[in-house]
């Protein structure tokens, strides 16, 4: 396991209801097209990895799929198990999973390759399960973030927080791999996957700035992580800078209209 896998476990540890009640929402934008990249019909055995809350999971059992999810974080798999009762969902941590060779027809993966420390080896391990010919889609974060996205990481600047030393920056360089469409299709290529492609999409999210806010200040996240170790007195200034620079988004109606842009991927065993 890495450095930057250790920092994952504990970021997630205990935050599954926190993730699910701020940018879990943020995450679910992307669920359709996902799934029908990853080809998700009525009858094919689906295994979502990094299932999170299982918003996913749920999706793909509304299409009649039958659904295995697993994540590495036991409160994750508890809601997960808690949303999607007739899906198989256990612990799973790439780039390990508990799963014989070409179990499943389609794997997909929400913002989940972000968070691991050896993302060309997750991708191995991810087309060990499909069968052969059986379809992958992910999703990932486009850096550098789009403007909506980066408001967080400003307002953390701008109010002066430092990072702590066991809250690694970023994977290993040799792990690393550009966060664009080139980028990530030549990571599925690496992972000996066939037909890989990748857009990007974008949207606003419409968010309170409460809701958006407490998703961090409950320590969800790499800034999440970052927000909950400054002083006090860092922290109100980073909330100050927030409430400053996220006038820039406030639409007529009070939301903010935050500008996001992810990529999706796809490939076949
Ligand atoms: C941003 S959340 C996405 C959750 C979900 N896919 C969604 O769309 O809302 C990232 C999830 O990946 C999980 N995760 C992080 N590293 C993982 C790993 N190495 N293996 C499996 N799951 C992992 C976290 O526990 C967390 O639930």
């Amino acid at each position: 396991m890495t450095v930057f896998d250790r920092s994952e476990r504990l970021i997630w540890a205990g935050r599954s209801a926190d993730y699910a009640a701020s940018f879990a929402r943020l995450c679910a934008h992307t669920v359709p097209q996902l799934l029908d990249a990853a080809g998700v019909v009525a009858g094919t055995r689906l295994l979502d990895v990094g299932t999170g809350p299982g918003t996913v999971a749920v999706a793909g059992r509304a299409r009649g799929a039958s659904v295995t999810a697993v994540d590495a974080d036991p409160g994750m798999v508890d809601m997960a198990a808690r949303a999607v009762p007739d899906a198989d969902v256990r612990v799973g941590i790439l780039p390990e999973l508990p799963f014989a060779d070409g179990t499943f027809d389609a794997v997909t993966a929400n913002f989940v390759v972000n968070h691991v420390g050896r993302p060309r080896e997750a991708l191995t391990e991810l087309r060990r399960v499909l069968r052969p010919g059986g379809r992958i889609a992910l999703t990932i974060w486009a850096a550098p973030p789009a403007p909506g996205q980066a408001l967080m990481g400003r307002a953390l600047r701008a109010g002066g927080a430092v990072r702590p030393p066991h809250l690694p920056a970023g994977l290993a360089p040799e792990d690393d791999f550009p966060r664009d469409e080139s980028g990530l299709t030549a990571l599925l290529d690496a992972g000996g996957l066939r037909d890989a492609a990748c857009e990007t999409l974008r949207w606003n999210h419409r968010v309170g700035a409460e809701e958006w806010w407490s998703g961090p200040a409950a320590g969800v996240a790499h800034v999440g992580a970052l927000l909950s170790s400054q002083t006090p007195e860092v922290r109100a200034e980073v909330r100050r800078q927030y409430d400053l620079l996220g006038a820039e988004f406030t639409t007529p109606d009070g939301l903010l209209g935050l500008p996001h842009a992810a990529l999706l991927a796809r490939a076949r065993h």
